[in-house]
């Protein structure tokens, strides 16, 4: 459903990400894993239109090619950046109905509103509360929950899970996870590679720009490479799905 083929992006003539290529089908998750500074961060930047590109990427068969990223989210895909993104001065209420700002059918902005709060209940009790005094978590929760106003097909989540509790993480996962099965595709970055290969159904590893490693999770998981460079011994066992 997401096709991004051979992506290549920098910064000022740099090269950063080089002929990058991840198909995500709908319904499916797929993380993209790799160190600091490897351009996981640059390559969902460069796909939402925030940076020069070139290569060709496409959302149900349709070009998001050249065009900015306000158009590539009312095109479908939307992204949740790796640094905050909430409005602080604006209430929950009113971050909210920043992300229906492209539709103008009051019905189902509310309809729109009201399943986002559904589906993280902790914001429905907080509306009327600035956004920049939430919690880092609730923030999080916040910047996806109004990603899904334009009822996206695909989602780009960039290290969502960044700075939240434990418990909180695992909501999100949960959370991550609903979103693939009601059909969206996710192409998820996750500084946690075992909560990544948990959550995902297939993952990609990135070094210094360039994919060398796919596969689905749970190989990965078993996969000695990964998890001499991302897990250390201990983290192995821990990471194996249960037989
Ligand atoms: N605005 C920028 N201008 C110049 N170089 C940049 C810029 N942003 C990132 N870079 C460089 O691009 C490289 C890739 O950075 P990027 O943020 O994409 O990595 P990342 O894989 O997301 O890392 P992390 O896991 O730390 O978030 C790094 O060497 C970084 O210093
Ligand atoms: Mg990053």
């Amino acid at each position: 459903m997401l096709r991004a083929a051979g992506i290549s992006a920098g910064y000022g003539g740099r090269m950063i990400v080089e002929d990058v290529t991840i198909d995500v089908a709908a319904g499916e998750i797929v993380a993209l894993l790799g160190h600091n500074g490897a351009g996981k961060s640059t390559l969902l930047r460069a796909l939402f239109g925030l940076l020069k590109r070139t290569g060709a990427l496409t959302l149900e068969g349709r070009s998001l090619d050249g065009l900015a990223p306000r158009l590539i989210l009312a095109g479908g895909l939307a992204y949740v950046p790796q640094e905050r993104s909430v409005f602080p001065k604006l209430t929950v209420a009113e971050n909210l109905r920043m992300g229906a700002y492209a539709l103008d059918d009051e019905s189902v902005v509310e309809r729109r509103i009201d399943a986002a709060l559904e589906t993280f209940p902790r914001l429905r009790e907080r509306l009327r509360q600035l956004a920049g005094t939430l919690s880092g978590g609730e923030q999080r929760m916040l910047e996806v929950a109004r990603t899904l106003l334009l009822d996206p097909r695909a989602i780009m989540l960039d290290e969502p899970s960044i700075g939240l509790a434990p418990k909180m993480a695992d909501t999100l996962f949960a959370t991550i996870r609903a979103l693939a099965a009601q059909g969206r595709a996710v192409l998820l970055v996750e500084q946690s590679v075992k909560k990544a290969l948990a959550c995902a159904d297939r993952a990609v590893v990135m070094e210094m720009g360039r994919i060398v490693l796919t596969d689905s999770a749970r190989a990965l998981a078993a996969d000695d490479r990964v998890a001499k460079l991302y897990m250390g011994a201990a983290g192995r066992g821990a990471a194996r799905p249960p037989a």
